[in-house]
């Protein structure tokens, strides 16, 4: 028998879920037992409850592989802070609690919470951790596999090629942080006032409502290359150097004031549906910018 745990934790939605001869036998996110939306924390309920589940203890797991990699996430996150010093000195102190007082140890609170020797943890890669869920869960003997995020350890994009006997390939290309289609859509996501990393589908469903009349401005923000790449205009985010936001001032006087969040929705008041009308518009440039990239993959 071959027992591998998968955990993702500490960014959001923590979850764990446990394959026993390769078949999902148990997975649930923290959240669902914990009662707090998104939980992000290092998921010990949901371990317990995926033994549990399947009868078996942490002694008996032979693999227990955590979502990314901590020392390669750490590394981007500090070298960036330096990199962009004096601008990120908002970021670095954020980071330094954040990275040093938890993130970086996790693999070691992994096997204390699975109750697994360290031997056994072992780091994934953000990416690639993306692209094997989506193949494995296809049912696909090959395909080629697109990840699309907002930022894992350094990638935000990549593509691969996937088969059931050689795994999955390294990536056939890939974009680096800070150009990422995804935190293009939660930049606008948090100028509608949305929460990042939650309300991106409420502004999703917004965009139905609105006319794609900016798409043109909006096209010209974030661009996909011949060869795969994704470029944004990094003079209309703040990935680098803000704290909470995405988007620059400069966001900010071509597409007007960032919206209160919270706030009731008006669609037939000529505000709200200037917000819905960005909205659809974002909505369609990235729908756009995810079909360049699908068919560059093919
Ligand atoms: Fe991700």
């Amino acid at each position: 028998m071959s027992a591998i745990l998968g955990v993702s934790a500490l960014f959001h939605d923590a979850a764990a879920a446990l394959l026993i001869d390769g078949e999902v036998v148990a997975a649930v996110a923290e959240e669902r037992l914990s009662r707090k939306k998104g939980d992000a924390a290092l998921p010990k309920r949901a371990i317990a409850w995926c033994l549990a589940e399947a009868g078996i203890s942490g002694d008996a797991l032979d693999a227990v592989v955590f979502h990314e990699n901590p020392i390669a996430r750490a590394s981007r996150v500090f070298v960036d802070c330096f990199r962009n010093f004096p601008e990120s000195f908002r970021q670095f102190p954020v980071a330094l609690r954040e990275e040093l007082g938890t993130k970086l140890w996790v693999l070691d609170d992994l096997a204390a919470a699975a109750g697994a020797p360290r031997e056994k943890v072992y780091p994934g890669d953000h990416h690639a951790s993306h692209a094997a869920y989506a193949f494995y869960a296809s049912g696909a003997d090959d395909a080629a596999v697109l990840t699309v995020d907002g930022v894992g350890e350094r990638l935000s994009t990549a593509g691969y090629l996937a088969s059931r006997t050689t795994g999955l390939s390294t990536p056939l290309f890939q974009t680096n942080f800070p150009h990422s289609l995804g935190l293009f859509y939660a930049a606008f996501a948090a100028l509608l006032g949305f929460e990042v990393n939650e309300g991106e589908y409420k502004f999703m469903g917004l965009a139905a409502f609105g006319e794609p009349r900016f798409k043109a401005e909006i096209a010209k923000l974030a661009a996909v290359t011949a060869d795969g790449s994704v470029r944004l205009d990094r003079r209309y985010f703040a990935y680098e150097t803000g704290t909470s936001v995405g988007y620059s001032a400069r966001m900010i006087a071509e597409f007007g004031e960032a919206r209160q969040p919270g706030m009731p929705w008006e669609l037939g008041d000529a505000r709200d549906r200037r917000y819905a009308d960005l909205a659809a518009s974002v909505q369609e440039v990235l729908e756009d910018r995810l079909l360049d990239l699908a068919r560059i993959l093919r």
